[in-house]
C-alpha cells in the first residue's frame, strides 16, 4: 500500500510508473485513492495467443541429460485453441479490475475501454466486481476512419462501460461538459441551438488525426477530445485519475488540461517515452523506474515530433 514519499500523501502533484500495473497497484496504491480510473487495455482481438503446452520427459534417447545421469526429452503436449484465448484475457483483466475497484474513492468511477467482440465478456466481469446496480452507461465512441469491409457493417465504434462504486453517491457533473450542436438546430429554438446540448451515451469523435498537433506518434492513442469529457464529468479540480494501461498518456494530457492529478502505469519503455515527450515541461511529475530526460533527448536528436 501507499508509502511514504509517495505523491498523494506527500503533496507532490502527478506520478508516472514503468512497470506491470498488478505490481504497481498492489504495492504503491492505497485503498479509495482515486475519484475517476479510466482503462484502456490491449484488447483481445483474436489475433494472439496460441499457448504451447510444454512437458520434460524421460527418454533413454532424449538429448538433455538431468540428475543421475537420466535423459530427458522436450515433447509438445499441444495447443490450446480458441475458447481459452478468453479465458486467458479475462484471467489477466480480473486481478486488475478488483484492484481498480479496490483503488476507487466510495463517490468514484470507473471508465473501462473495450471493443465490440470483448465487451460483452467484460460486462459480466464488471458486474461481478461491482454488481449490476452500479452498472452506469455504456457508452459507444463512433468514428468513421479505416477499411470498410462489403460483406457485413463496417465496425466502426469502441465501447466504454462506465460503472461508480455507490450508484448513489458518485460524480457527474454535466455542467462542466463541453456542450455539442444539435443535430436538427431548427427544431429547438434559437437559444437551446446556440447554447448546444449535454453529449449522450454515444459520442461522435475523430480518432486522432494523422497529422494532427496532439498525435504522438503512439499506435494505441486515444483522442484527447473523448479523455477530456471523461475527466470533466467524473472527476472534479485536485482529483487524483488514475490510468495503469497509461500508453501516451492520454489521461495524464486531459488531467494536465483540467486541473486533475494523475497517477499513470504502463509497462512498455516506449510508452513512458511518448509520455516523456508529451508531457516535457511540466513540473511535478515523479517517474517510477524511468528517467524521462534520456527519453526527451533521444527525440531531440532525432528531430521534431511527428
Ligand atoms: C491500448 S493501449 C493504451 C493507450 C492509451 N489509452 C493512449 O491514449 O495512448 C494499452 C497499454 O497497456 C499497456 N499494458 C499492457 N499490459 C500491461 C500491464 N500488465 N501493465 C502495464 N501496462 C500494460 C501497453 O503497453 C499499452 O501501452
Amino acid at each position: 500500500m501507499g508509502t511514504r514519499g509517495d505523491p498523494y500523501t506527500t503533496g507532490a502533484v502527478h506520478t508516472v510508473y514503468l512497470g506491470d500495473n498488478l505490481d504497481v497497484l498492489r504495492r504503491h496504491v492505497p485503498d479509495a485513492a482515486a475519484a475517476l480510473v479510466y482503462l484502456d487495455p490491449p484488447f483481445n482481438t483474436g489475433r494472439a495467443q496460441e499457448h504451447t503446452r510444454i512437458k520434460t520427459v524421460r527418454s533413454a534417447s532424449g538429448d538433455r541429460v538431468g540428475f543421475k545421469g537420466h535423459r530427458y526429452d522436450t515433447v509438445k503436449m499441444g495447443s490450446r485453441a480458441y475458447p481459452d484465448r478468453f479465458d486467458d484475457y479475462l484471467a489477466f483483466l480480473e486481478p486488475r479490475l478488483r484492484e481498480a475497484y479496490r483503488a476507487l474513492a466510495p463517490h468514484g468511477t470507473l471508465y473501462f475501454h473495450i471493443d465490440y467482440r470483448e465487451v460483452h465478456y467484460c460486462k459480466v466481469l464488471l458486474d461481478s466486481i461491482f454488481g449490476r446496480e452500479c452498472f452506469l452507461n455504456e457508452i459507444i465512441w463512433a468514428y468513421d476512419y479505416g477499411g470498410r469491409p462489403t460483406r457485413r457493417w463496417p465496425p466502426k465504434h469502441d465501447n466504454i462501460l462506465v460503472y461508480v462504486k455507490d450508484p448513489l453517491r458518485y460524480v457527474f457533473d454535466a455542467q462542466a461538459v463541453e456542450r455539442i450542436p444539435y443535430m436538427a438546430p431548427g427544431l429547438v429554438g434559437p437559444e437551446k441551438a446556440a447554447r448546444g446540448k449535454l453529449p449522450t451515451d454515444t459520442w461522435w469523435h475523430t480518432i486522432v488525426p494523422t497529422q494532427g498537433q496532439e498525435r504522438t506518434g503512439y499506435p494505441t492513442q486515444k483522442p484527447l477530445g473523448v479523455l477530456r469529457r471523461i475527466v470533466q464529468a467524473s472527476s472534479r479540480p485536485g482529483d487524483l485519475v488514475l490510468d495503469f494501461f497509461a500508453g501516451s498518456g492520454t489521461t495524464g494530457a486531459a488531467c494536465l488540461e483540467t486541473g486533475r492529478r494523475f497517477l499513470l502505469v504502463d509497462c512498455h519503455p516506449e510508452a513512458l517515452e511518448a509520455m516523456a515527450r508529451r508531457f516535457r515541461g511540466v513540473r511535478g511529475i515523479r517517474w517510477v523506474g524511468f528517467d524521462p530526460r534520456a527519453a526527451t533527448k533521444r527525440r531531440d536528436a532525432a528531430g521534431p515530433v511527428a
